[in-house]
């Protein structure tokens, strides 16, 4: 079989790049290993940035989220001493977030690609990815019925996430993986209650960060720092409503809306970033290319950037004969992928300080109050930071 792109991964990075391509007039073949309705239930991130709305809306994928997403313009840190909003919207550049949940997003990119009659097999598997450096790569897939079948294109798009196989093909020495452990754990939770408050909410507390983060009316996020290795079964409903009142001082600034808690998963913070995200003819987007804490809910962002620099790269080579915009990918998107590393490891030092009582922990804890405060009183910082938070 043939194909012009092989794309491996329906997340919002395949998925986005097939879509793209479908509209350029490109053949691509998108393998996902998940059954469609796994893929289109999976609740991931759900803060979806200007340039993304921006990107989407181009290219007449934004129907859904421009009638069912909600504007979000303001966050909140609570800390010992009170309470302080960022109303980001009108900082930095203006710009705010749309809150639409990913997995409505991923059934929105599913359906649009199919309806232009896309070719999206699901529960099909990469299990091999060959001659990257010859100008026919091919794609091993095992399908549903478990029969291996050879996908033979020009190019292959390595859309399959951070444990995937095209991160693996890439010879050892071809790419320079650099990676940091943050060293901290979130359980990640789902509750079925609205949100508490109108802006997200950032808890910096004694006991550790707490997180919330509207998603639907009927549907709230809200993180909790734990030890890392936890076990999320030990966070009975009971232990986390209080956790999140004592973290987010729900006696102070009103109590939170309960609801049973519909998910519950430990997070560890961890980033890594490729270097460079291609290799031959293969390019790697979204989290194979790297990955990122979910501090400032970056991820999806990221993802989608890479997938229109990638697409309009493709297009002006098949298109226009043009190749230098592919030559350049990795070049042109790794100064904003550190961009983004860059903040997320700012929020997480914001948001952290480390437990107990020894000196370097105290001196840090002092750091993360002297930042809390510069960000709180100094409107230049409030500028920077959000033209961060929601810039790409
Ligand atoms: N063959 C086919 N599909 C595969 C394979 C494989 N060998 N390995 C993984 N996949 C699929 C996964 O099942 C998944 O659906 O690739 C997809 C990768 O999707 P995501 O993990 O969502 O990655 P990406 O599209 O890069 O996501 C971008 O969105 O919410 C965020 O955390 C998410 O930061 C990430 C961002």
């Amino acid at each position: 079989e043939s194909t012009t792109v092989t794309i491996i991964g329906a997340g919002p990075a395949g998925l986005v790049l097939a879509n793209l391509l479908a509209a350029a007039g490109i053949a691509c073949t998108v393998v996902e290993r998940s059954s469609r309705v796994h893929v289109e239930q999976r609740a991931r991130a759900g803060f979806l940035a200007a340039n993304t709305v921006r990107v989407l809306t181009g290219a007449g994928l934004a129907d859904g989220l421009l009638k069912h997403g909600r504007r979000h313009d303001t966050c909140a840190f609570r800390t010992a001493s009170g309470e302080f909003e960022l109303a980001y919207g009108g900082l930095g550049r203006g710009e705010v977030h749309t809150v639409y949940p990913q997995q409505d997003l991923v059934r929105d990119l599913v359906a649009a690609f199919l309806d232009r009659g896309g070719d999206l097999r699901f529960e099909t598997a990469a299990v091999a990815v060959d001659g990257l450096g010859t100008d026919r790569p091919a794609v091993t897939t095992r399908g549903p019925d478990g029969a291996l079948r050879r996908l033979s294109g020009r190019f292959v798009a390595g859309c399959d996430g951070r444990h995937g196989i095209a991160r693996t093909a890439v010879p050892a020495g071809a790419v320079r993986r650099y990676r940091r452990d943050h060293g901290v754990s979130w359980l990640a939770l789902l509750a079925a209650a609205p949100q508490s408050m109108a802006a997200v909410a950032y808890g910096v507390h004694p006991d550790g960060f707490a997180g919330h983060m509207a998603r639907t009316p009927d549907v709230t996020r809200y993180y909790l720092q734990c030890p890392r290795g936890d076990d999320p079964a030990a966070w009975t409903d009971d232990r986390i409503w209080t956790a999140l009142g004592a973290r987010l001082r729900a006696d102070r600034h009103g109590p939170l809306h309960r609801g049973a808690i519909l998910e519950r998963r430990v997070v560890d913070m961890g980033s890594d970033v490729l270097d460079p995200i291609q290799y031959g003819r293969l390019f790697l987007v979204g989290d194979a290319a790297s990955l990122i804490s979910p501090s400032a809910a970056k991820g999806a962002n990221l993802a989608v950037m890479e997938a229109e620099l990638l697409a309009a790269a493709l297009t002006a080579l098949l298109d226009g004969g043009d190749e230098r915009p592919l030559a350049r990918y990795s070049a042109d998107c790794l100064p904003r992928i550190w961009r983004a590393q860059e903040f997320s490891h700012w929020m997480i030092n914001l948001l952290h300080g480390p437990a107990g009582d020894g000196e370097e922990a105290v001196f840090l804890r002092a750091l993360q109050q002297a930042r809390l405060e510069s960000l709180q009183t100094s409107r230049r910082h409030q500028d920077h930071f959000a033209e961060n938070y929601v810039g790409i």
